[in-house]
């Protein structure tokens, strides 16, 4: 449908967690006279960040150096980080975790007044700072929605699906169309004519069966970024956490997730005799990098034909329990599992993109006037595979970067030229079935003929005359993301950080190369 309203603002910034407000925040002090709006799918709060449990990683203790954390996440990485990209990371990291305590985030403390770091997997160093034992996320979002609402020239819309760019006759940001539910004279679909674009809408997570990501987490930016011809990367890089609470065969959707820093303070992996599998697989056991670890669970859980393996976080006894994790151990005991006294079981699930809209070191993407941070954006820090509590920080030190250059750079209004919306599109009742196809063929596990399969599969969901609404723009968007990432996986043969391939169960450096998605005349590539 034609736009049923149309306004204007500076600078549009689609999506609410620690990238998205602190591209506002930061952007408004920048240069306070520009209109700023910023546009999320639900409500401010309703994103990935605020399920963060382990915390944020940055060379904050004694003895720990940026130097120390780029090796680590290059290790993790697998050869395919951005060098140059992990530096500014490391480096820039600690003064934005600074800024984020002057911001009013409480980060727990040692009874001295030092920050409390903790390890998780692929970390040589205690190095991660965390809030509320294990509600890290939910305390930064307290602390970035109190910010913006200490703002008040930063203007909200909730419950505003962003559908697609806007482009101007050079190709660059004209506007961005949105879709919203009901709020005040912004109402269904209508359009934000704009200078700049700011994607920080976060991962895909829905393109699975199970992931710890929550609902809103379907791949909308980066649909969006590839129709309007942004190069998109490394989408085959799916991280699968190891340890997600497993809830039955049947369980579907956001899986409740037992961080690594569980294991950090001392939990450890058996299978079902009580086995100790981690030891010897790495020189960091329980606590290897992520993929090794859910690797490990994979090939045990297949060597012994049981749907999951256990940890046993009981030494760490009751009152540890509810200090260090208080969410986890309430969450646990909710489903019926009292991990004081008895074995949590844990499966790996889907968790984090570690590519998507390709950047440079300013957060720019390759459309004029587009620019994307957190986890919607591959800026390079994450290569093959993320490091653990990387993610918060890089949507942090990346949306500084941005706020530094965009308000000199500002294009000048334009009139959109175009409209890159999807010809058709395919209805909500297809999500089901295209998240099997995506787990059964694309998940942990990948070889030629499942990823033929699957592509088979999901050539045939063609858009059709579906409702227009959410349900149907996020499936559309599944589609696109499902269809990008499982060519890449395709094509990507040798096995790699997140990306495992049973038939080519080797890296192999001479393929170390990036794989790119495009979409031409409305067909992925
Ligand atoms: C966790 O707490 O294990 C998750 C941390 C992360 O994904 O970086």
């Amino acid at each position: 449908p034609a736009p049923g309203w149309t306004t204007r603002a500076d600078v549009v910034v689609v999506g609410s967690g620690i990238a998205g407000l602190t591209a506002a925040l930061r952007i408004h002090a920048a240069d306070p006279s520009l209109h700023l709006l910023v546009v999320t799918k639900d409500v401010l709060a309703a994103g990935s960040t605020q399920w963060a449990q382990g915390g944020i990683a940055a060379a904050l203790g004694p003895g720990d150096t940026p130097e120390q954390h780029e090796r680590d996440t290059l290790v993790a990485g697998a050869g395919a980080c951005d060098v140059e990209a992990v530096r500014v990371l490391v480096t820039e990291g600690p003064e934005a975790v600074r800024e984020l305590i002057a911001l009013g985030t409480q980060f727990d403390l040692h009874p001295d007044g030092e920050l409390s770091l903790t390890r998780e997997g692929g970390h040589h160093r205690d190095r991660i700072a965390h809030a509320g034992g294990d509600a890290t996320g939910a305390e930064i979002q307290r602390a970035l929605i109190a910010a913006v609402e200490r703002a008040p020239a930063i203007e909200v819309i909730q419950h505003a699906l962003a559908v697609d760019l806007l482009r101007a006759s050079d190709g660059g940001v004209a506007g961005l169309t949105l879709h919203v539910l009901g709020e005040g004279q912004h109402d269904g679909v209508g359009a934000v004519l704009c200078r700049a674009v700011v994607l920080a809408s976060g991962g895909l997570g829905q393109v699975f069966s199970q992931s710890t990501n929550p609902s809103v987490s379907t791949g909308d930016g980066m649909a969006l970024a590839m129709r309007a011809g942004a190069r998109v990367r490394d989408l085959e890089f799916v991280q699968f956490h190891p340890t997600v609470m497993w809830l039955g065969p049947d369980s579907q959707g956001q899986q409740p997730l037992i961080s690594e820093a569980v294991r950090g303070e001392g939990a450890f992996l058996v299978d079902f005799e009580g086995d100790r599998f981690m030891r010897g697989q790495h020189e960091l056991a329980d606590l290897a990098p992520r993929d090794v670890v859910a690797k490990a669970i994979t090939r045990r859980m297949i060597e012994t034909g049981r749907p999951h393996m256990w940890l046993d976080a009981r030494h760490l006894g009751a009152e540890f329990w509810e200090r260090r994790f208080p969410t986890i151990l309430r969450v646990c005991r909710e489903h019926g599992v009292d991990p004081v006294t008895q074995l949590i079981p844990v499966a790996p699930a889907q968790h984090y993109a570690s590519g998507g809209v390709v950047t440079d070191l300013w957060g720019r993407t390759t459309v004029a006037g587009l620019y994307a941070t957190g986890e919607v954006a591959c800026s390079g820090v994450h290569g093959a595979n993320r490091l653990a509590s990387n993610s918060l920080l890089e949507g942090l030190v990346f949306s500084r970067r941005i706020a530094e250059v965009l308000p000199a750079e500002l294009r000048d209004w334009a009139e959109p030229a175009g409209d890159e919306r999807p010809a058709g599109l395919v209805s909500g009742e297809r999500r089901r079935a295209l998240q099997e196809v995506m787990t059964s063929r694309v998940g942990v596990l990948r070889q030629a003929d499942g990823l033929a399969e699957a592509l088979d599969l999901l050539a045939a969901i063609e858009p059709g005359d579906a409702e227009v609404g959410p349900a149907a723009w996020e499936t559309t968007n599944l589609v696109a993301i499902s269809t990008a990432l499982a060519g890449a996986a395709a094509l990507r043969t040798e096995t790699r950080g997140s990306h495992w391939r049973e038939d080519f169960p080797d890296r192999d450096d001479t393929k170390a190369g990036h794989v790119d998605s495009w979409l031409v005349d409305g067909v992925v590539h």
